[in-house]
């Protein structure tokens, strides 16, 4: 995903940028660049592909000059290409942007602005700002209220930051919906996505907030407040190894990454309404041929194939279509019912599974249509699928997925509407509601991450256990399958998930005195039967952990240790329950003293049958 750096100070820029492009790598990306001024002028160097060939083009040039910006571009909008690489100029070359983030209105404001004789030289939605930006500048404004009232003219997410080679030596720069951080240090200023990208020249940082602006120069930095007033910002000193900086603070890439799930399911809704009405363009389809669509399998392996399971209720529910989840390494075996009307949805994090891949090119020798979902840009799921979603998790390194789990829900959640509003079986107004509760959870999320305590004490009880059981129904089954990988994948402890309602047709026999019983007992339709399960293995000593609704007073009755959660409708329970599982799980590897990141015997990527 995007990444922003920009210096202005006493040493040469070049270097500086180039190593704070590297630090973000991390991120995923698919192209480069950079805006240095250079004897009066804006040099802007793009390259395709890896920061090391813009590292290399950019040592025949030997820019000597003392500010600049720099980018790593994660392709939205245009596809990836030198050309949509940032930093984007504005028609006279004298303004550079780099953003991250999606401007939702870029399409109207491409349109006036060329209408208003603006030349374009990308398909991206940034251009736009470069234009605005120039034209209040040439009504006379500063960099810094030219940049505000441009970006009074944007809807969307954005991390700014903007240089003019009318105004040496300055870079202005603000944020709405996507992170900015400022340093201060003894050689000059910076401005980067991720303080990682400065964390060698400066650890001394100021958070910018949603609306707020910096104006950066050699020897200063000022801060002004939404309302365009100058105030004193608290300078934070991170003292953090390069290690722990790569983990953004937290003491391991899981915790990390399952505080970046808020985001991740703002960037996968970011620019998905159009006009009212949900848009995949990305999936290559003509409503007519997704009209057709009379059969979908999901297939995917692991932790990506319980995503599946969680599609399976919303893409049945909604739009009407049956569906099965398929195993990758059970369906490329067997002879599944594939017709040209049957939509196969390979599902895969890493994008190189190899069982997935093998059941992708089985499914088009038969003839489906085949979409990929996937988090790594240009892998062979995107390559050999006819249409590709890419989930906006940025590169997962835990080997246990959780933040690109909830991108393949968010993305899944996506298709089935997609699928129902196509097929008529929603209303568009029906799709709008769901699709504004989809973009709450987002903060739903939020609120489950500030207090985690209940978890702790709950994974506190089952540390010593030898084994558990996770049960829900309906959407808390599917949950709970996750649920139960989580926790063995990292702690070893074993865990076994079972739709609730089969407890007694074998799994009870397990329970004793303080057996853990895991359960996702949110309201819905299924609520009572829930509690139901939950007394009958209550009856048998089981040591109950439920998952709850917030305001639930009932389970208290049921439960040892009640987890709640904010109130939100059944189908999107999978994702806001998903989160104090992967907490669980964690919380109870760490008390083993296992390693979270890296848990024995398994790998990111499975390239192997
Ligand atoms: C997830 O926590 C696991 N490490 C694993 O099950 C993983 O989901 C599975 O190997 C599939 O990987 P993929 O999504 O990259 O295809």
């Amino acid at each position: 995903m995007c990444g922003i750096v920009g210096y202005t100070g006493s040493k040469s820029a070049q270097p500086i940028l180039v190593g704070g492009l590297k630090r973000l790598e991390y991120r995923g990306y698919d192209s480069a660049g950079v805006a240095i001024e250079q004897d009066g002028e804006l040099e802007v160097v793009h390259r395709k592909g890896k920061v090391e060939a813009l590292e290399h083009t950019l040592l025949h040039f030997h820019f000597t000059g003392t500010c600049g910006i720099g980018h790593t571009r994660w392709a939205t909008h245009g596809r990836p290409s030198e050309a949509n690489a940032h930093p984007h100029t504005s028609c006279d070359a004298q303004i550079a942007v780099v953003h991250n983030g999606i401007i939702e209105n870029f399409a109207e404001l491409r349109e006036n602005l060329i209408a208003r004789g603006h030349h374009f030289t990308s398909e991206t939605d940034t251009e736009v700002v470069a234009h605005l930006v120039e034209e209040e500048y040439a009504r006379g404004a500063s960099l810094l209220d030219a940049l505000r009232l441009a970006t009074q003219q944007l809807v969307g997410a954005y991390a700014l930051a903007v240089v003019s080679a009318k105004e040496p030596g300055v870079i202005v720069c603000t944020r709405k919906d996507s992170p900015l951080v400022v340093g201060v240090g003894e050689d000059g200023s910076f401005v980067a996505s991720d303080i990682i990208a400065m964390i060698e020249e400066t650890r001394d940082v100021v958070v910018l907030s949603d609306g707020q602006f910096a104006r950066l120069t050699s020897e200063s930095v000022e801060f002004y407040g939404e309302d365009g007033n100058a105030f004193e910002p608290i300078i934070s000193h991170v003292d953090w190894d390069l290690d722990v900086a790569e983990k953004g603070g937290y003491p391991d890439f899981m915790l990390k990454e399952i505080h970046e799930q808020p985001r991740v399911i703002r960037d996968t809704l970011a620019g998905r309404l159009v006009n009212g009405a949900l848009s995949i363009d990305e999936l290559d389809l003509s409503v007519e041929e997704l009209n057709l669509i009379d059969r979908v399998y999901v297939i995917a392996c692991g932790t990506s194939y319980h995503a599946g399971l969680i599609a399976k209720n919303l893409i049945e529910g909604w739009a009407r279509i049956p569906t099965e989840v398929e195993v990758a390494s059970e369906f490329r075996y067997r002879n599944p019912i594939i017709t040209p009307t049957t939509l196969v949805v390979a599902v895969s994090q890493s994008g190189e599974t190899a069982d997935t891949l093998a059941a992708i090119r089985d499914a088009r020798v038969k003839g489906a249509r085949v979409f990929g979902i996937t988090n790594v840009v240009g892998s062979p799921v995107a390559r050999e699928s006819d249409g590709v979603i890419y989930t906006k998790a940025n590169k997962e390194i835990a080997v246990a997925s959780t933040k690109s789990f909830l991108g393949q829900v968010v993305s899944l959640t996506l298709l089935a509407l997609l699928l129902a509003q196509v097929k008529g079986k929603l209303k568009m107004n029906q799709v709008r509601l769901l699709f504004s509760e989809l973009a709450d959870t987002a903060h739903q999320v939020e609120t489950i991450l500030e207090d985690t305590t209940a978890i702790d004490r709950a994974a506190a009880a089952c540390v010593d256990a030898t084994s558990a059981l996770f049960v829900g129904r309906g959407m808390g089954a599917a949950i709970s399958y996750e649920g139960a990988l989580k926790l063995k994948e990292i702690s070893y402890l074993h865990a076994e998930a079972y739709p609730a309602g089969e407890m007694k047709h074998g799994p009870i026999a397990l329970i004793d005195e303080g057996f853990p019983v895991i359960a996702v007992a949110t309201k819905s339709p299924v609520y009572d039967k829930v509690i139901s399960n939950l007394q009958e293995s209550k009856a048998r000593g089981a040591m109950i952990v439920a998952i709850a609704t917030e305001g639930d007073e009932e389970i208290v009755k049921h439960a040892d240790h009640v987890i709640y959660i904010p109130k939100v409708r059944d189908v999107f329970s999978a994702i806001t329950a998903s989160v104090p599982l992967q907490l669980f799980a964690r919380a109870i590897a760490i008390k083993r003293g296992c390693d979270v990141d890296q848990p024995r015997n398994l790998a990111k990527s499975v390239t192997v049958e």
